[in-house]
């Protein structure tokens, strides 16, 4: 460790403790950024220990709308989020109003069970188009979608949620390949949004046979961000915490991993005999890498990277995260 970076840890592990801040880090960040952090983890388990640690602030090392669920869960605590344009594209497609034509028929509704919504649709269309039907968001949606749907999910509980729910189909937006993915996992319709995240999108079904050639051994873990038919010939499909308790549990030696790659760091230090490769090598978040080490250290200093969200969007987008985090 050099002495700069000495320095550095040293004056942020000072303010943390000055400011009784808790460090929040999604398994993404860069791999010095998850060491200084109290704790890493996914999108569900970062918004439970934003819901219950006993702290002033928290620092969230990640993108917006994981402050933003920060700040929703906890209004009382100071929430920083280190690199303020640190944003999730796919969080920022779907919008809650920009009204269209009614549409009169959804080609593929009912065989096979999942309608796709085209994404000129808003959230407020697809609810007039489906009046009644529960909406499932997806935490990587804005604080304003949050507050216009029923219940949020995470990649690791979208199918308890949608099971949770009365009736028989469901909106759930704005990740087509999670709710494809979904749909293939409950009984329930689902209707979904053409809404996706660049990163996973760009792994191909070549990519997996590629892989599987190069890895004969290895396991394919993936996340259901990921198109959904890379999903149907992945072995395990999961959140970025599952893979790491399914890497561990497993008795299998070599894991090909169909996600973003900052969470090689905990795979390959938590699990030493194990052996870990990239289902693409530029499967790299560059919104999740801009938090830096310095940039925890200007936050801390300046003060300035405060996320809040107003009242009147902060309570209904509370409900519909409170009400996920009862059920899972
Ligand atoms: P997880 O909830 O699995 O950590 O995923 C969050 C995310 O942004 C995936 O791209
Ligand atoms: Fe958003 Fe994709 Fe980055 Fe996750 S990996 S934060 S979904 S852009």
């Amino acid at each position: 460790m050099t002495s700069d970076f000495r320095s550095l840890r040293d004056q942020i592990l000072r303010f943390k403790e000055e400011k009784r801040a808790l460090i929040l880090s999604h398994n993404y960040q860069r791999d010095e950024v998850q060491d200084i952090a109290d704790f890493v983890g996914d999108s569900l388990e970062l918004s439970r220990m934003a819901a219950t640690q006993d702290c002033d602030m928290i620092v969230f090392c990640g993108v917006h709308f994981m402050a933003e669920s920060a700040s929703i869960l906890s209004p009382d605590k100071t929430v920083l989020l280190p690199e303020i344009g640190a944003g999730c594209p796919m969080a920022d497609m779907i919008r809650v109003d920009a009204p269209r034509p009614v549409r009169t028929s959804f080609p593929g509704f009912e065989n096979p069970p999942a309608y796709v919504f085209p994404p000129e649709f808003s959230l407020r269309d697809i609810r007039r188009q489906f009046p009644g039907v529960p909406v499932v968001a997806y935490v990587n949606t804005t604080a304003e979608v949050k507050a216009e749907s029923d219940i949020c999910c995470t990649s690791a509980n979208v199918v308890k949620v949608i099971e949770s729910l009365p009736g028989d189909s469901v909106i759930c937006i704005p990740d087509k390949n999670l709710s494809l993915w979904a749909s293939k996992n409950t009984r329930k319709k689902v209707i979904a949004w053409d809404g996706f995240c660049n990163i996973h999108e760009r792994v191909t079904v070549f990519d997996v046979l590629q892989a599987k050639e190069d890895h004969p051994r290895a396991v394919i873990m993936a996340h259901p961000e990921c198109r959904i038919e890379v999903l149907e010939i992945a072995d395990h499909v999961t959140s970025t915490s599952g893979m790491l308790r399914f890497a561990k549990s497993s008795t299998e030696e070599e894991f090909i991993v169909g996600t973003e790659i900052g969470l090689m760091h905990r795979l390959r230090r938590e699990n030493p005999g194990k052996v870990f490769y990239p289902l693409r090598d530029d499967m790299i978040c560059p919104n999740m890498k801009k938090t830096t080490l310095q940039s925890v250290l200007r936050a801390f200093r300046d003060n300035t990277a405060i996320v809040r969200v107003p009242e009147h969007i902060r309570i209904p987008a509370k409900l519909a995260l409170d009400r996920m985090l009862e059920i899972v």
